[in-house]
């Protein structure tokens, strides 16, 4: 097979929810219809207990176990699907964040009682910054929910994305009767503790006859006439590009535990999602159909189980074919490294591979060269860019409890932070060390392994800030800025300058009074406040 059709074959995707939406259910009825599980419950035996947060040790044997199902690659109608997991406990979202720049397109699963959740709301944004097509679900039909017009209006407002309805419910909890394709022009009839099959589609290319009253009743039929009289007049036909542009998001009604619209959201995804797309760097763009083989590391997972202390470094490919045994340049380190046994993911499979195209991602095992970000090419020296750091949401100084061991301590918080566990800064002309996290989770990781793995013992006090933003502009004022707000002033690992803020009242006062400064809520100034 060529390069290209190698690359026309694949779709990279996540599929994102706040916790409990039904994600784990969704991801597992996905891998059903790919043949890649053979039964139900194979993946959530895997998932991170959601609630057992003071219980980390657990969560990272979890994750460990998780590491398998990081990326499950599964064959649907002659494509190869991706599905790149994402973790559902709210104290790794910022590995979600990193995981959504190595993908291509976003399957968002909202809960219909629930609506939009605080969690949802966050990762669109990321999602929003970089026009990932999004397409979403909403799950739980067999509840009683909102009402699915007022939900369309709530995610339109909220996570301020047009969207366009695919499908349609017919009433929903005890009186759910099913949805209607309104692509396909097609009903799918539900019955409850049934599951669906092909056999329950019924073709209905006029909802004016007949045949939708034996199939609904009298009631129903006339609700839905008159629902889809309304959706004709508000949408057009429903445009594919500017989905993929990721203006505009289709929307599937289902429930994903019942298996119900399940197939038919898969069957839509296989058809309007894109294949691999180009990427940028520093200095150019990338397309996948080049020759030369070029790729970033977008996840690090470290095993802090003693008697398995590995490193595994996430790669998506993005360009050409990466191939097994071959020198590549690390463009970050400019040296050549190559790698002896590489591997991908079939379900539960890891499989050594020879060879990798735009769009997969390989394992590759490592023993410290990589961090978040870094680069691989045959040669040209290059950065992937588009993998910024958002503001953590916690921030704490770290306390050195053993001062003969400074030095390990320093070196362990640098390749913790490489990691992506936290972020770190240090004091703006000082020395004094921030860590600021999403999840209160990441700090008990971090106080483990520096003790178990750099012998260095510290713990944490306290700061009172909300909320990091970059900053930029005019030398004199950052200077004059600087110089007043001195304690909030901090540098990231990269040198560049971070103001901390105690709240958003104070934040906003800064902004006012700083209109020469522009404040960032991502680490490559390219999102402003
Ligand atoms: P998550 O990964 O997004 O956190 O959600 P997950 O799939 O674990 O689903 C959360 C809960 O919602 C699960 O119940 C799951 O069975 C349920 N669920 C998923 N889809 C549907 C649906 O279409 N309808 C209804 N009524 N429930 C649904 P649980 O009690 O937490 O777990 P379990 O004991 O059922 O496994």
């Amino acid at each position: 097979m060529s390069l290209q059709q190698e690359i026309a074959k694949r779709k990279t995707f996540a599929i994102i929810s706040h916790p409990d939406a039904g994600k784990t259910t969704l991801t597992e009825k996905f891998l059903l219809f790919g043949g890649a599980i053979q039964t139900a419950g194979a993946v959530k035996s895997n998932k991170i207990k959601k609630h057992a947060t003071s219980d980390f040790m657990e969560i990272e044997r979890q994750r460990g176990i998780s590491v398998a199902t990081s990326v499950m690659s599964f064959e649907y109608k002659d494509m190869l699907v991706n599905l790149l997991d994402t973790p559902g406990h709210k104290d790794f979202a910022e590995d979600t964040y990193r995981t959504l720049t190595a993908v291509d397109s976003v399957v968002l699963v909202i809960d219909c009682v629930k609506g939009v959740e605080e969690q949802t709301e966050r990762l669109m944004e990321v999602c929003r910054m970089r026009n990932t097509p999004v397409i979403i679900f909403i799950n739980k039909m067999d509840r009683d929910g909102k009402n699915p017009f007022d939900l369309l209006e709530e995610l339109e407002k909220k996570l301020n994305i047009k969207t366009q309805p695919l499908s349609w419910p017919i009433n929903m909890g005890r009186d759910f009767k099913g949805v209607y394709n309104i692509h396909h022009k097609s009903l799918l009839k539900f019955q409850a503790n049934q599951k669906a099959t092909d056999e329950d589609l019924v073709s209905l290319p006029d909802l004016n006859t007949h045949d939708i009253v034996e199939l609904v009743g009298e009631k129903d039929a006339a609700t839905l006439r008159e629902e889809m009289e309304l959706i004709m007049g508000v949408y057009d036909s429903f445009d594919k590009e500017e989905y993929r542009k990721g203006n505009l998001s289709p929307v599937f009604f289902g429930s994903a535990v019942n298996n119900f619209g399940v197939k038919d959201l898969l069957d839509t995804f296989i058809e309007i999602a894109p294949s691999p797309i180009p990427r940028m760097t520093d200095t150019r763009e990338v397309l996948p159909d080049e020759k030369k083989f070029s790729g970033f590391v977008f996840k690090i997972h470290a095993n802090i189980d003693p008697r398995h202390r590995d490193r595994v470094a996430f790669l998506r490919v993005c360009s050409g074919t990466f191939e097994r045994n071959t020198f590549y340049l690390h463009t970050r380190l400019e040296k050549n490294v190559r790698f002896s046994n590489p591997y991908t993911f079939m379900a539960r499979d890891k499989n050594i591979v020879e060879d990798a195209y735009p769009g997969d991602v390989v394992g590759l095992f490592d023993t410290g060269n990589f961090k978040i970000g870094d680069t691989l090419t045959e040669g040209e020296t290059m950065f992937y860019t588009g993998i910024p750091s958002f503001s953590p949401e916690i921030f704490k100084e770290l306390v050195n409890n053993d001062p003969m061991k400074t030095k390990q301590l320093e070196k362990g918080i640098r390749q913790l932070t490489d990691e992506g566990v936290a972020q770190l800064f240090t004091q703006h002309g000082g020395n004094r060390k921030i860590i600021g996290c999403v999840g209160e989770l990441q700090f008990e990781v971090i106080q483990y392994r520096l003790l178990q793995e750099y012998g260095a013992a510290c713990s944490f006090r306290t700061l009172p800030y909300y909320k990091a933003c970059w900053i930029q502009g005019d030398e004199q004022k950052v200077q004059d800025f600087i110089r007043f707000k001195q304690s909030n002033i901090v540098q990231d690992k990269e040198e560049h300058l971070v103001y901390l803020a105690e709240s958003e009242w104070y934040l906003n006062t800064e902004r006012r009074n700083n209109p020469e400064i522009k404040f960032f809520i991502t680490s490559d100034f390219k999102h402003e406040l």
